[in-house]
């Protein structure tokens, strides 16, 4: 062996003496990580379980490059060591009070939401002022609202009206570029991790259909079946059938075909798209993968390989850039991107837009929604029993699961006797049917008339899962509807590699 190979030969193993301490640090969180199970199929899953999951907080704030934010990153992987390690358990759309009897030695003194892990403060409820902070990205308040509201023509989403989508980055000004005449594409995804979806996965998708609709613009729908094949121990076979099933899910939202591409990664990974993810992985040294990612030793490679280059960086990264989808978008490579997310993605896109600077690229916006909560959460010792279909409503199911589900473990905020609710009324801050309806009940006089009522303790709590248990009966049944008439033929057609020439019409 020539001698400078040698030298480099060592310097590689003095790199790995020196990672050594990292390698401890991630074993220790991985066992720790085993504590939590996963809401989508009740598994035990590895840390991190989920491929979503594997962001880190790439740094608190947006634009801290370089050193500074491995830095970060290093002190959040300690903190998350201190008690709080481990997957998020849940998926990122159905939220999140955790039992804290499943976590080890949970360190309650401060609220961790991270793509793993959604766990407040002492048991309470997320404080999502001070994620706003912390994170630091910018609140969606009433004069954004307004100004959706005047360029689109049409009364805001209700997720717009009530808060649910509540933070943003750089929303504002793709709104301005939207008035100067330049529009822009939408961008959100799904890890298709098992075949029932439920209502909390359907909310990002009805909320970029709505976006898709009043701003007359393109939409990719990313599907991670590559990272479910590796985090869930999927065959390569099942995941995809997986992800065609969830596309299934996904259409019978009302996609316009002719403005949407739904990919599969296994399918459309190359090209472009494989461009765009070897320049993010070259941003990203194995130090920093490992101190987000949390590897042990005994890690596949697979595993090993995947975050690098796909899916911190390049899963939530590379549908950001337009490039990536020279079908889509030639020539375009300034078309800005707005990815609609639950907040626990944030750290993902914290990190791309870190990135996006250094590749010539444009930032991708965000905007951002609040979680939606278990049946049992009560807001105050919020529990959720991650294996327990009973903590969700699913699209499968019938209306007597439906209507069970919500008499049997919706929890209530009104009083143990009628005598004593009649007196004092409801705490609605606990409620969760009003927590539901004011998710899926569009019409806001009606939502404001109940909380009134309830409030006051005119109404009672059975009378309001009755009306909650027909709003959701109603959406549950379009929804199979919409589904059993979505055919393979038409999977197929979201799911070609074309043009979308009246994408922006
Ligand atoms: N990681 C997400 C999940 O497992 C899927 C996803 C990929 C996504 N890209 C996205 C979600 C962009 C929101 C936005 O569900």
């Amino acid at each position: 062996m020539p001698r400078d190979e040698i030298r480099r030969e060592e310097t590689t193993w003095e790199e790995i003496r020196r990672e050594e301490t990292t390698w401890e640090e991630n074993r220790r969180r991985r066992r720790l990580g085993r504590r939590f199970v996963d809401l989508d199929n009740g598994d035990e899953g590895d840390v991190p379980s989920r491929g979503d999951d594997l962001g880190g907080d790439w740094s608190r704030r947006d634009d801290v490059g370089g050193d500074s934010s491995t830095e970060t990153t290093w002190k959040e992987v300690r903190r998350r060591d201190n008690g709080h390690g481990g997957d998020a358990t849940v998926s990122s759309q159905l939220a999140m009070d955790v039992d804290k009897k499943d976590s080890v030695a949970s360190d309650s003194s401060e609220q961790v939401v991270n793509p793993w892990e959604v766990a407040a403060k002492d048991g309470g409820k997320i404080d999502y002022d001070k994620l706003i902070d912390q994170f630091g990205c910018q609140r969606l308040d009433d004069s954004l609202i307004d100004r959706v509201q005047r360029l689109t023509s049409r009364q805001p989403h209700v997720f717009l009206r009530r808060g649910v989508f509540f933070a943003h980055r750089d929303f504002n000004e793709v709104l301005d570029a939207y008035e100067r005449g330049d529009k822009f594409y939408l961008y959100t995804g799904r890890g298709p991790s098992s075949e029932a979806l439920h209502l909390g996965h359907l909310i990002p998708f009805m909320f970029t259909k709505y976006l898709q609709e009043a701003f007359k613009v393109p939409l990719v729908i990313q599907l991670t079946d590559d990272e479910k094949c590796m985090w869930k121990n999927l065959s390569v076979e099942e995941s995809q059938r997986l992800a065609r099933e969830n596309a299934k899910d996904i259409i019978a939202c009302g996609f316009d075909v002719t403005k949407t591409f739904i990919f599969s990664d296994f399918d459309y990974v190359g090209g472009a798209f494989y461009k765009n993810m070897v320049k993010v992985a070259k941003c990203v040294t194995l130090n920093k993968a490992m101190g987000i990612f949390g590897f042990s030793g005994e890690d596949h490679i697979g595993k090993l390989s995947f975050p690098p280059v796909q899916a911190c960086l390049s899963v939530p990264a590379v549908p950001s850039f337009p490039s990536s989808f020279p079908h889509l978008f030639p020539g375009k490579d300034k078309l800005r991107c707005l990815i609609p997310c639950a907040i626990d993605q944030d750290p993902y896109f914290r990190m791309t837009r870190d990135v996006a600077p250094r590749l010539g690229y444009s930032k991708p916006a965000l905007i951002e929604s609040s979680f939606f909560p278990a049946l049992q959460a009560s807001g105050e010792n919020g529990k959720m029993s991650a294996s327990d279909p009973n903590s969700a409503i699913y699209v499968t199911d019938t209306a007597k699961e439906i209507k069970n589900k919500i008499n049997r473990y919706a929890f209530s905020g009104g009083q143990d006797s009628i005598e004593k609710h009649r007196e004092i009324g409801a705490n609605l801050e606990v409620d969760i049917p009003v927590k539901y309806l004011s998710f899926f009940l569009d019409d806001d006089t009606e939502l404001e008339h109940i909380k009134k009522e309830y409030g006051e303790g005119r109404m009672l709590t059975g009378e309001v899962k009755k009306r909650l248990t027909e709003v959701l009966t109603e959406m549950v049944e379009r929804h199979r509807m919409a589904r059993a008439a979505v055919t393979d033929e038409m999977v197929d057609a979201f799911m070609a590699v074309r043009p979308l020439p009246s994408m922006f019409e």
